[in-house]
């Protein structure tokens, strides 16, 4: 992993290139102060101040100054200074004016790559920035680089190299940070206790087992907040199999997981008053002899039965055993991210997690957090008329509705079935993947809705 921590740096007076960011309202005065030789090597590169992520390198003795063009010089989104940091040369660098605040996730996360299947390496971009904000400003923007990174890495490894045991691993390895409990439910037990997790996961075998991977932080006392994540490794879409443009990206179906275990190490770190239950289902949803089938009922651990309409609509059932196992925590809150259903991304795209909650104030904090955070999500409604789409002929409800309508939200109609009425649930639809690199962001796995989440819980629990 990146180490972070060195290109996010204390300013004790250490000597650094300067920054200089200017917008199209602040160029023009910002250009008149300059020297002659500067203002031509900027009519040069045509630089107004205006150009989306223009930058040009000024000469200053044997030294070098920037200047770069962001949407809004006063107020930095986290990805303006991204282009710079992947481009700048190694050394350190520091802000003319003010400081990167919400701008330094971007810088660290623009060095961040997932090289590992590379044999030959670039070396550390090694760009440093930096900062005179106080240390938990720093140590906050280097988690959350941290967590982002770990959610890309997770989900940008092969099925082949990370099935539902290099799951449990990663969740121990991140735990043991902590000092939190973990704890895994497999084989008879898991058949046992969690019906639709050994259903899904039945046609993976040794290794691939699937298994319930759960971890506890936190004073017992305090409030309990379930973080729930779809932890398929794997997803072929099952007997109802998938077409191979389908599949192609399918490695990322335990996105969700990648970020509730992201998040629970995010809140873990700032030791808010809260007791964190992390649950995480990890299957491969494989075909083989053994391989549950369209038409077979399963009574699920809360004990509704479920009528697999669909193979392919995994993630629901995996996920309804765990929520059921949330509640007996009698948990505060429950939060699940899930690569859920297709519809969610025909409706919303890649960038947009759909969230869903069961009640307003929680959509409303969610949303408020989300915009504080930079980190957008859209909120979708859980419409109870849809609800009967779920009807089986034979079972309690069915797993699917042999629809192409509103697939994301009989997807969430199904989780609601499972979660008790009286605590508060928040469900995230998304894609954990970007389609096409931006600034700090490459193509392939990504963290969406992951800050807007800790955000959220910032507001609940950190009593800032
Ligand atoms: N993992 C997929 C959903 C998915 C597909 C997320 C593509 C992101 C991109 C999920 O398990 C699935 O296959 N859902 C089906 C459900 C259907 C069979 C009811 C879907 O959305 O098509
Ligand atoms: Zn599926
Ligand atoms: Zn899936």
């Amino acid at each position: 992993m990146t180490d972070f921590a060195s290109l996010l740096v204390p300013d004790r007076g250490q000597k650094a290139r300067a920054i200089h960011l200017v917008d199209k309202g602040t160029f023009g005065d910002w250009a008149k102060g300059r020297g002659a030789d500067d203002r031509s090597l900027l009519v040069a590169h045509r630089f107004d101040g205006k150009t989306g992520y223009a930058s040009v390198i000024l000469p200053r003795g044997g030294g070098i100054e920037v200047v770069s063009a962001v949407a809004n010089a006063s107020s930095l989104s986290p990805w303006c200074l991204a282009r710079l940091a992947e481009t700048l040369p190694e050394g350190s660098y520091k802000l003319a004016q003010g400081e990167p605040g919400k701008a330094a996730l971007g810088w660290l996360l623009a060095q961040h790559r997932f090289d590992i299947f590379h044999s030959k390496k670039e070396p550390e971009r090694g760009a440093r920035i930096l900062v005179t904000g106080e240390a938990a400003r720093i140590d906050e923007a280097v988690r959350l680089a941290e967590a982002t990174a770990l959610v890309r890495d997770l989900v940008n490894t092969p099925a082949g190299d990370l099935g539902p045991a290099q799951l449990e691993q990663a969740v121990r390895d991140q735990a043991s940070r902590f000092d939190a409990e973990v704890r895994v439910t497999s084989g008879a037990a898991l058949n046992e206790g969690y019906p639709l997790i050994a259903a899904v996961g039945a046609a993976a075998t040794r290794e691939r087992a699937p298994r319930l991977i759960e971890a506890e932080w936190g004073n017992p006392a305090h409030p309990r907040v379930a973080i729930i994540g779809k932890g398929v490794c794997f997803d072929s879409g099952g007997l109802d199999l998938k077409n191979a443009t389908g599949m192609r990206l399918m490695k990322k179906d335990m996105g969700g997981a990648a970020h509730a275990l992201a998040l629970f190490n995010l809140v873990a770190a700032e030791r808010w008053p809260v007791r964190l239950h992390l649950l995480i289902p990890a299957v491969e949803n494989a075909v083989s002899g053994a391989a549950y089938r369209p038409g077979d009922v399963v009574k699920s651990r809360k004990g509704l039965t479920v009528e697999i309409d669909n193979t392919d609509a995994e993630g629901r059932l995996i996920l309804a055993d765990a929520l059921d196992r949330a509640a007996e925590g009698k948990p505060e809150l429950i939060v699940d991210f899930a690569t859920l259903t297709g519809a969610a991304r025909i409706a919303l795209g890649p960038e947009l997690p759909a969230l869903f909650a069961n009640n307003d104030e929680l959509l409303e904090g969610f949303e408020a957090a989300a915009r504080e955070a930079d980190d957008p999500l859209w909120r979708m409604p859980l419409w109870d008329g849809y609800d009967d789409m779920l009807k089986s002929d034979i079972a309690d409800i069915a797993n699917a509705t042999g629809s192409q309508m509103a697939g994301c939200i009989t997807a969430a109609l199904f989780l609601r079935r499972f979660v008790p009425r009286e605590v508060a649930w928040a469900h995230l639809d998304m894609f954990a993947w970007r389609s096409k690199a931006r600034p700090g962001r490459p193509k392939g796995g990504d963290a969406l809705g992951l800050r807007a989440a800790f955000a959220l819980l910032s507001r609940r629990y950190s009593g800032r």
